[in-house]
């Protein structure tokens, strides 16, 4: 199985994929990753792997939908069959959901469908939540709205702040995405509506 990494930061999740592929827990290829950022660390990261990368601006297309294609494109010559968005800050265009459905999986810093959004873990110690989490999901045409497949919840303490709260999160993330990218791989996520079964 060959998977895509689409990314915009400093992709310590990417890292994390890399590192399970490595170690043979995760059955599958890293066939490219993707950034929109031209200075993301996770090209950096990718670069270290000996993993293909792909750097494009949306500045660069005239459309948002043709800069989907471009990315499109590149995905089929690479013969992907999952497409992991590990924080890539872009919304997807119908037609690429559509092209790939049911094979786009996103990570979210949230119990999801709490804290939607790009400051979930803000937002969570701002509401004043006492646990909050992540969330891998399938992705549809919405933000942060697709089916469940895997989710961890984090307790959140009295002396927390973005930063201390942000680092448990991540610790998660770390585990749970190379977790729900292995069940992908081994063919053991089944979706009926809304809901995932593990098989
Ligand atoms: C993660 O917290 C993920 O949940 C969110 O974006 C962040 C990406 O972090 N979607 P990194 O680039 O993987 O370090």
């Amino acid at each position: 199985m060959k998977i895509a990494v689409l990314c915009s930061g400093n992709g310590s999740n990417l890292q994390a994929i890399i590192d399970g592929v490595k170690s043979g827990y995760i059955p599958a290829e890293i066939a490219l990753v993707v950034s929109d950022r031209k200075d993301a660390y996770a090209l950096v990261r990718a670069r270290e792997a000996g993993v293909y990368r792909l750097a494009l601006s949306i500045g660069d297309f005239k459309s948002r939908e043709d800069f989907d294609r471009e990315i499109m494109k590149n995905l089929k010559a690479r013969g992907v069959d999952l497409v992991v968005l590990a924080g890539y800050m872009r919304l997807l265009s119908p037609e690429f959901i559509r092209e790939y459905s049911d094979r786009v999986i996103n990570i979210h810093p949230a119990l999801l469908p709490s804290f939607k959004g790009t400051h979930a873990i803000r937002d969570a110690l701002k509401y004043g939540v006492k646990v909050t989490g992540v969330t891998v999901h399938f992705v549809d045409e919405e933000l942060d709205n697709g089916p469940v497949i895997l989710q961890k919840a984090v307790d959140i303490r009295e002396d927390d702040n973005e930063e201390t709260l942000l680092e448990r999160v991540h610790k998660e993330e770390h585990k749970l995405y190379p977790e729900a990218i292995k069940l992908f791989a081994e063919g053991k996520l089944k979706i009926d509506g809304r809901r995932v079964a593990r098989q």
